[in-house]
């Protein structure tokens, strides 16, 4: 029997240990063989610390520390001492100690691996999903994932202070109205019908506002059946709050201390509160984005009065149309022809019909459309930007506004990348406000909600069109991602009737779907609004992840597939039978 002792672990082998007796347990990270000596780095959860085996300390030890391969699990026992000076590893907090090693037992062997665990190396993801356990061997993994038990136990510390409920919500449920495809579970006992898995706990936290509760936070599983992308995965985990009584301030500023306490404690960083709060009519106008990473300015400038009396056609077609022009500046960067060439090909992939650039070169404006500028441009262009000079350059697009806007913000982007202007330790929050309440769907020709149904709009909707409406929504951005949204919500069951109307359900439908919650909203519904943030998205931003997937223990592909438990599967007939199912193959063409 053993009894896996252990009196420290590899990481926290350090001065006061030194020349003592340890017990280590740990995996065989790599062995090295030096003229008769065998040294092996130990690693477990908090670090490597080097082992040395000498024939001189025992024969049969070392014999045996001569089998042992990468990832091994051994427990040894040895006494610590200082390496000599040559030989310390400043890389490793551990670097100037090493366990010379007395007793050594194998508790698991390894195969070799489908992969090397070394940090350097570039593995195919698809294998390090189906080996995750190895996989989150790596540092790389530990880190983040210690990184995020960390965040979550600062949020419930917050929040528990704070007196909020922490109260778990359904995963079985019904399908919600919140824009995204859901999954959807086949229920045995009544065949038939089916369970919707939550793409948030939205209605059950305003029902929870219903019962009184006045303060939740639940830290939740989400479920989207959505294209998915770096920062996407079908099930994720969100921070979720609502409150009742309260206003977008209230909610906004509850946020903003709960993030403060996170960075201070994880990083012992002071955030500066409040946050910048910027309409979404703003910061498109700006920034043609609702998430404008503020880490670096350059502003879409309205240039559609420079091309007010043009000659070119293509120009003339669009101001006709009641399009608009748009414009980014760059200065101080002598673009070579070639490179503006590219940035044309690149406004094409990202969604513009053209680019057209104009730069000032040895005092003269130079551009493909140059002939057809009027005499005063440069005046006209200095009045815009006044700091347009010598190697300054425009990016110009036409187009709709939100056509041209969106592409534009989507060039700010690429252009600061290329410039290399982002400052990637700064971390940029912003509040995005009152986003429109309904877009209109041209493929369908019906208005959508934004967000969803239960947010309020800004009072003086009564008089607006549905386009012009405004919400009492608000986005957090950090580093120009959204990391959560929210609003305050409707209370009153006939608003809510209306906006349902709005959305183009008829009665029955609202009735059928949505009955529950205009009963509830006339039965003692108190004013209250909240709001979600992406717990992963938060990780991956503040441990500077390129991907969601790694700072997710078990995450899917980008394909939505587990490739560890090889999931989805098929069912057999049988299985079928018992959930009354019958599958048809879609025909291939
Ligand atoms: P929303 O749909 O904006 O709001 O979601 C809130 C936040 O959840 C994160 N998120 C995701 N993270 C990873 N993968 C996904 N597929 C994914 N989808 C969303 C984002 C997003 O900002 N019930 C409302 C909130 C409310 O009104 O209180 C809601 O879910 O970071």
């Amino acid at each position: 029997m053993y009894s896996y002792k252990r009196t420290t672990y590899c990481g926290m082998v350090k001065e006061q240990l030194l020349n003592t007796h340890v017990e280590l347990i740990g995996w065989v990270s790599r062995r090295r063989d030096h003229g008769g000596l065998i040294f092996i780095d130990l690693r477990d959860r908090t670090g490597i610390v080097q082992l040395v085996f000498s024939p001189e300390y025992s024969k049969s030890i070392h014999e045996l520390a001569s089998t042992l391969r990468s990832e091994y699990v051994i427990s040894i026992s040895g006494r610590v001492v200082e390496r000599s000076s040559s030989t310390i590893n400043k890389d490793l907090p551990t670097g100037k100690y090493e366990i010379q090693v007395d007793s050594l037992t194998i508790l698991n062997k390894a195969k070799t691996l489908p992969f090397a665990l070394d940090d350097t190396t570039e593995i195919d993801e698809e294998l390090r999903l189906k080996y995750r356990y190895l996989d989150l061997r790596r540092p790389y993994m530990h880190e983040r994932l210690a990184l995020r038990n960390d965040v979550i136990f600062a949020i419930r510390e917050f929040f528990h202070e704070r007196e909020f409920y922490d109260v778990e919500t359904p995963i079985l449920t019904r399908k919600t109205p919140e824009g995204a495809r859901e999954f959807i579970v086949p229920s045995r006992m009544h065949q038939g019908s089916f369970y919707a898995l939550p793409q948030s706990p939205q209605l059950y936290k305003q029902l929870l506002m219903a019962a009184g509760f006045e303060k939740y936070y639940q830290i939740a599983r989400c479920f989207r059946d959505e294209d998915l992308r770096a920062d996407r995965q079908p099930e994720f985990t969100q921070l979720d709050i609502e409150m009742s009584f309260i206003d977008e301030q209230d909610i906004q500023s509850v946020i903003e201390n709960m993030l403060a306490h996170v960075w201070k404690k994880s990083f012992n960083i002071s955030l500066s509160l409040p946050f910048m709060r910027m309409s979404y009519d703003n910061a498109f106008s700006h920034y043609g984005s609702d998430k404008p990473d503020l880490r670096f300015e350059m502003p879409i400038v309205d240039c559609t009065a420079l091309f007010a009396d043009t000659q070119l056609s293509f120009m003339q077609t669009i101001l006709k149309q009641g399009g608009k022009v748009g414009a980014l500046h760059t200065a101080h960067r002598e673009w070579t022809r070639s490179e503006l060439d590219t940035w044309v090909n690149t406004a094409h992939q990202l969604g513009a019909k053209g680019l057209v650039w104009i730069r000032l070169k040895d005092g003269q404006l130079e551009s493909p459309i140059a002939k057809f500028l009027p005499a005063d441009s440069l005046e006209r262009i200095t009045k815009l930007w006044p700091d347009f000079t010598e190697n300054s350059t425009l990016f110009v697009i036409a187009g709709s506004y939100k056509t041209a806007w969106t592409t534009l913000g989507r060039l700010r982007l690429e252009l600061a990348k290329s410039l290399d202007i982002i400052n990637h330790a700064q971390h940029k929050f912003l509040w995005i406000i009152n986003f429109p309440l309904f877009e209109f769907d041209e493929d369908t020709k019906t208005w959508n909600s934004v967000t969803h149904p239960f947010t309020a709009p800004v009072p003086g909707f009564e008089t607006q069109e549905l386009g012009q409406v405004r919400s009492r929504s608000y986005d957090i951005i950090l580093n120009g991602v959204e990391l959560g949204g929210g609003s305050i919500r409707i209370h009153d069951p006939h608003l809510q009737e209306r906006v349902f109307k709005f959305l183009g359900l008829s009665e029955k439908e609202t009735q059928d779907k949505f009955g529950f919650l205009l009963e509830a909203q006339q039965l003692g519904y108190p004013p209250h609004g909240g709001i979600a943030l992406g717990l992963d998205r938060l990780i991956m931003l503040m441990s500077k992840s390129p991907s969601i997937r790694d700072v997710i223990a078990f995450p899917k592909t980008s394909r939505g597939h587990d490739p560890m438990m090889d999931a989805p599967v098929e069912l057999d007939n049988i299985q079928l039978r018992e959930y009354g199912l019958i599958i048809k193959k879609a025909q291939s063409a």
